[in-house]
């Protein structure tokens, strides 16, 4: 059985935290939104725009020097839009072989021509 491979995989840095020290949760749904975003492209080479993301509740902080590691599975295509899963988890700076599950969302995607209007993903 072959390990899956993530999407996208981002070391945190000092510059993602929040007041408190921790990482900020908008850094987690911006690489979120980028890694459906690749996905999305993997299937259809169209100009996507991001409409929803759905079902985000973190589970796990995540923390400075932490490993994020963001695995996507295309869950729908419609006529003009693609779902895409994605599963976050964090790999700890002091335990890099312990994996946390940090959060998860569906991510639907529209193709837009050059107007702006939805257009066939296909
Ligand atoms: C994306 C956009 C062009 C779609 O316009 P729209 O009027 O919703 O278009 P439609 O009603 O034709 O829907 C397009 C597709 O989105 C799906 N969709 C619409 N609203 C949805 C929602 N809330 N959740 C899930 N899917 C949705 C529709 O089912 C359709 O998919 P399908 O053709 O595969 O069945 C328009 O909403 C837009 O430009 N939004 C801003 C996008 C953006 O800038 N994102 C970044 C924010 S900073």
């Amino acid at each position: 059985m072959t390990a899956r491979e993530p999407t996208l995989r981002v070391t945190m840095l000092p510059r993602d935290t929040n007041d408190r020290g921790t990482i900020f949760g908008g850094v987690i749904l911006s690489h979120i939104d980028l890694a459906g975003a690749i996905a999305a492209r993997q299937q259809a080479a169209r100009n996507f725009v991001t409409k929803a993301l759905r079902g985000v509740e973190f589970i796990a902080p995540v923390y400075v020097g932490d490993v994020v590691s963001f695995y996507t599975e295309l869950v729908r295509e419609g006529r003009t839009s693609m779902t895409v899963r994605v599963e976050v988890e964090a790999e700890r700076f002091t335990e890099p072989r312990q994996k946390v599950r940090v959060t998860e969302a569906e991510v639907v995607y529209v193709a837009i021509d050059g107007q702006g209007r939805p257009v066939s993903v296909r």
